[in-house]
């Protein structure tokens, strides 16, 4: 029903029988409830807005995705609800626009819009915003463009491995052969040169260790897979860090399912795994605070999962995005591979982790690990209703 034929009828409103503006009222109520309950069953937020860029109508997705609510926030600028773009430029332009945008309240997710202007002959002109949550599929481009640079990391590593190492191992070698010579010499030749072929060596092996640990981290390895009980392997790596965390004033809490079933893993690598967590974990807890590590798992159906939480500095939204990029670091004797390793050795087990961190509260990684052997569960009755989450 077009917005000029109802004007007409409200100008003969006085000429018009009872009965017929009855029905029409009736009608434009029914096709209202219609279109609003369309637009509440839609997964896109819809909102639209006049020409002042105030909101007329908002969907329950839209709520969702701004952390909005539809009868508080119905006539106010989009501008005050949805801060930092400038929502007012983009609907003076009077064209369409389609972008992304990042939101990070309610939650941190990755939105399309597309803002369209509405000219419907006599209706007030305005815009419609549509509204896609695409964090989803960015997140999955985002792994495909890190798999592939990891990819090209690891072709480069190959060559480096190839062209510092040959020459390193030479490099040890004559200085070794020095260091014979140097031995033959009279003392007070011999313990002056000798410091100074000692500083050669450290920082062969220096060399040496990085090549090795930036192998380890992007290089992929063939798992030794064994039964492993992966509670006490934890137990086990914990003993090698206990008296380092106890001298730091840090308790250590252990919330283990009563029974955590053996999975095929390589044992040796996910003890480097607990070791660079727990390390993690203990150097981002300042020592005037009481410090405290806890170590959860959990086995359901499909799989086995290990939170390992602290309370410590925590990490920041910006360093959050590069976490796992090598040579990150934020200690001075960090090499900023911990991660990438844990990653690595976590996605080799068919496996995947997640971080969680709040700033200045603490920090919580997740990992979650396939059971090689699956368990039977019961599936719903067949007649039973499933509720679709829409
Ligand atoms: N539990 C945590 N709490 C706070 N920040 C963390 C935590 N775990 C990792 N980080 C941050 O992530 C960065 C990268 O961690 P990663 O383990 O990869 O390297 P690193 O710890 O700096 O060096 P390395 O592991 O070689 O000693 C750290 O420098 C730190 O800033
Ligand atoms: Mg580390």
């Amino acid at each position: 029903m077009k917005q000029g034929f109802l004007e007409k009828l409200v100008a003969k409103l006085d000429r018009v029988d009872p009965a017929v503006v009855q029905a029409i009222v009736g009608r434009l109520l029914r096709e209202n409830g219609f279109f609003v309950q369309v637009f509440e069953a839609l997964r896109e937020g819809v909102i639209l807005l006049d020409m002042d860029s105030r909101v007329n109508y908002l969907n329950t997705a839209a709520c969702r995705f701004f952390g909005l609510h539809a009868e508080m926030d119905m006539g106010k600028k989009l501008g005050d609800l949805v801060r930092g773009m400038n929502w007012q430029e983009m609907i003076s332009q009077g064209t369409v626009v389609s972008r992304d945008m990042e939101v990070f309240y309610p939650d941190r997710r990755f939105l399309h819009f597309y803002l369209a202007p509405i000219n419907d002959g006599d209706a007030p002109p305005g815009f419609v915003m549509i509204v896609n949550d695409v964090t989803t599929s960015r997140a999955e481009t985002q792994a495909t463009i890190e798999s592939e640079r990891l990819g090209a990391l690891t072709l480069l590593a190959a060559g480096v491995a190839h062209e510092i190492g040959n020459p390193l191992n030479s490099l040890g070698i004559h200085l070794q052969l020095l260091d014979r010579k140097i031995k033959k010499l009279p003392p007070g030749e011999r313990n002056e040169l000798a410091g100074h072929l000692d500083t050669a060596r450290q920082e062969i092996q220096r060399l040496d260790i990085i090549l090795k640990q930036f192998l380890q981290a992007i290089r992929p390895s063939t798992l030794n897979r064994v039964k492993v009980n992966l509670g006490e392997l934890c137990r086990e790596t914990l003993k090698l860090l206990e008296p380092e965390c106890a001298a730091r004033g840090i308790s250590i809490s252990l919330e283990f399912d009563p029974i955590i079933p053996e999975l095929e893993l390589d044992a040796v690598q996910m003890q480097q795994v607990f070791h660079n967590l727990l390390r993690n974990a203990s150097q981002a807890i300042r020592p005037d605070v009481d410090g405290l590590i806890t170590i959860a798992m959990q086995c359901n159906d499909y799989e086995l999962r290990v939170d390992i939480s602290d309370n410590g500095v925590g990490i920041s939204t910006e360093h959050m995005g590069v976490l796992f990029e090598p040579y990150r670091t934020t200690k001075e004797e960090g090499s900023g591979l911990g991660l990438l390793i844990v990653r690595r050795i976590i996605r080799e087990h068919g496996g995947e982790m997640e971080i969680e961190s709040r700033e200045g509260s603490g920090t919580r990684v997740s990992l979650f690990l396939p059971l090689t052997v699956k368990r039977a569960r019961l599936l719903p009755a067949p007649d039973r209703v499933i509720d679709v989450d829409i």
